[in-house]
Order: structure tokens, then sequence, then C-alpha cells
């Protein structure tokens, strides 16, 4: 039907409640935060095409719910990737994984790649930091992505995301934003992150 659209469901990360370094309070409010996002996602959906449908597009209020929508939708898909990429059980980082391999060979070493994703977890402001593979160039690349919306690499896929607006950590960790890190370093699901750069490198 025209108009019609397939609502955006939640997807469940209870699984990882009791994950080592994260409180299961801090993570429970995190999720109700991604089912917001995804909640007004669906609104903004729903608006936006009643609006069209009325003619309504040539009005300001159709542009800014149309701007917004990148800031919603992208809060959603994002904590979507984020929690995704997290396990409670650590997990070893397979060396003989193609990501693995790129990673030394882009960075130099494994340990520079960490490094330059860290420093730019401590950056002052709220975001979030990306590994992206760019499809283009084959090249991985470490980016800051201001709020949800600003900053993103058109065409390359997220390989690994962390979130590192405050409410990703302070519960547990007040200003000390280096010690989340070091737990969300401890937390990656690096099977994960190796399986979704071999299917964006897929030929
Ligand atoms: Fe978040």
């Amino acid at each position: 039907m025209e108009g019609e659209f397939m609502a955006y469901k939640p997807k469940s990360f209870e699984t990882l409640l009791g994950i080592p370094g994260l409180s299961d309070q801090l993570l429970k409010n995190h999720f109700t935060l991604y089912q917001g996002y995804l909640n007004n996602t669906n609104r903004l959906i729903e608006i936006l095409n009643a609006m069209v449908k009325e003619g309504k597009t040539g009005i300001p209020e159709y542009a800014e719910l149309k701007r917004r929508f990148g800031w919603e939708w992208n809060g959603m898909r994002l904590h979507e990737y984020y929690f995704g990429n997290m396990v409670k059980e650590a997990s070893e980082f397979n060396k003989n994984s193609k990501l693995f391999k790129k990673l030394v060979e882009d960075f130099g070493s494994y340990e520079n790649w960490e490094k330059e994703f860290r420093a730019i977890g401590a950056m002052r402001g709220i975001g979030w930091v990306i590994l992206y593979y760019d499809r283009f160039t084959g090249r991985l690349i470490n980016q800051w992505i201001n709020e949800h919306d600003a900053g993103h690499l058109s065409g390359a896929a997220p390989i690994l995301i962390m979130d590192v607006f405050e409410h990703a950590y302070m519960i547990d960790y007040g200003l000390k934003r280096a010690d989340y890190i070091e737990a969300f370093f401890k937390a990656i699901d690096w099977k994960v992150a190796a399986d979704r750069f071999d299917e964006a490198s897929a030929k």
C-alpha cells in the first residue's frame, strides 16, 4: 500500500546483561534510550509520509523533521551496531582473520590501530567512534561521529562501533571515560567485527 511501511522493531540485547565492566542498570537504561530512537524513527516516518500525502513538503516543519530523521535513525542503527559488537564472554581476536591482517596492513600494527581508536574515543564531546571499511579503496579508517548524524563516511561499512555519549558510561564510571573504554575493549565481540569485515570486503 502506498505510504505504508514496515515499522522498525527493536532488537533485544538482554544477553549482554551481566557483562563485566558495565552494570545492568547502565545497560537497561541504554536499551531504553535505543528503543526511544527506534520509536521516534517510526513516528517520523509516519508523520513525514502523511505530510507528503497532504502536500505539506514546502514548509519549515517538513524540512526540520526531515533533517531530524537522520539523527533519530542513526541513533537507532548505531546502537544496534554497538550492542551487536559486544559480548559477555571475552572474545579472542583471531590473528588469522582478514580483519586483523588488514588492521596491521593499514595502521602498521594492531597496537597503532587500537591507540588511535581509543584516542578518538577520548575526544571531548558526545558521539561515536567507528572503524570503517571504505569499499571504494579497501581502506580501514577510524572516524569520529558527532552526535549520531554528523561525520559518516559515505559508502564505507561500519566494522566496529563504540558509543561515547555520557549515558554509555557515566552511571558506572563518572568522568573516567578511559576506564569505560577499557571495559568496552574487554567486551568487544571480535568475531562479529571480523564477520562484518568479511562481508563488506567480499568481492
Ligand atoms: Fe548510546
